[in-house]
């Protein structure tokens, strides 16, 4: 992707740069502190409104981002799936054009990623991935605060992602997390690792930050000794056809008190959400002490202000084309 010379999207995990997102955290969290302290949605932006577009549903990301662009002293323009013409009576590129003209950022779930890169790469508007069947970064953003909230940082800590590490989370798991120089292991069946790209990719991000990236088949040696331990379901939106064949793929990959005892004393469980209890989490181990994942949840909101603030600050020849 070549993005409009002067704007910043945030399609993957690794549009920001270690320092960036490092910014972007640091950000987030003077914001959680003082959430009205800052409104460049009502004070310097060029325009007031995010879209906020939603091929796909949404409980957290549509109520964070929303109740989010509102504390920046903005307004959301919420699409509901089936919605917008975009994909079927108009181009992507079409309604992009149409977008950048209204609103200071789009901020777009769907399902392929390509669709994204297309966007971002007309745009003279920030564009924003809220998940896609590739990537989901903001809910990484959220993810990192909550480490660093947690356990004091995420440089040189264990991040253990177990159950199906080929879907978005297992993706942003590896590069948002070398990125912040934290050593990912991946547990997955064989063949459900992230896609090679991927692994290329947090690889050479690891060598500048310190971090490291293992795929590997042992749930066991995965969590052993790890500082977080995460999953996600293991039927993503889009593939409730695969379920049957799914829970038995990824049926021994559960997170129980067992696994997390193998853990660091004071590991903490996350998870995404929404989660399903019995499948790849025990309820004994998201409702216990060591799950941190309403935090988790409401890290989002402030996570996505920062990205929002961040994005719209170093998009100054936006403000120029428009
Ligand atoms: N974690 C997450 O993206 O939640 P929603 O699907 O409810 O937005």
């Amino acid at each position: 992707m070549t993005p409009q010379p002067g704007v910043r999207h945030f399609i993957k995990d690794t549009d920001l740069s270690p320092a960036e997102q490092s910014e972007v955290l640091d950000r987030a969290a003077a914001m959680k502190a003082d959430p009205f302290g800052s409104t460049p949605l009502a004070h310097g932006a060029a325009r007031e409104t995010v879209a906020l577009i939603f091929d796909k549903s949404s409980t957290r990301t549509r109520f964070s981002l929303a109740a989010g662009v509102g504390e920046l002293g903005g307004q959301a323009l919420v699409v509901n799936p089936g919605e917008a013409q975009m994909g079927h009576k108009e181009s992507i590129e079409d309604t992009t054009k149409i977008l950048e003209r209204a609103v200071a950022a789009i901020v777009w779930r769907t399902y392929a990623h390509e669709g994204l890169e297309r966007m971002a790469a007309i745009s003279h508007v920030p564009v924003i991935n809220s998940l896609s069947d590739d990537f989901h970064p903001c809910q990484l953003l959220a993810d990192l605060l909550t480490i660093r909230e947690q356990l004091g940082g995420t440089e040189g800590r264990i991040m253990t992602y177990i159950g199906d590490g080929a879907n978005n989370m297992g993706n942003s798991y590896a590069l948002a997390g070398v990125t912040a120089g934290m050593h990912v292991r991946i547990a997955a069946p064989e063949g459900w690792g992230p896609a090679a790209a991927v692994v290329d990719e947090a690889r050479r991000v690891a060598q500048q930050t310190g971090g490291s990236l293992e795929v590997l088949t042992d749930m066991r040696a995965a969590a052993s000794d790890a500082d977080v331990i995460v999953t996600d379901t293991w039927v993503s939106m889009g593939q409730e056809a695969e379920k049957e064949e799914r829970v038995e793929r990824f049926g021994a990959y559960q997170v129980t008190e067992e696994v997390m005892a193998l853990a660091a004393p004071h590991a903490i469980f996350m998870h995404c959400l929404p989660a399903y209890r019995g499948f790849e989490v025990s309820a004994d181990v998201i409702d216990g002490p060591q799950s941190v994942v309403w935090d988790e949840a409401e890290n989002r909101i402030h996570a996505q202000k920062a990205l929002i603030a961040w994005l719209l600050e170093k998009s100054t020849m936006a403000k120029e084309t428009l």
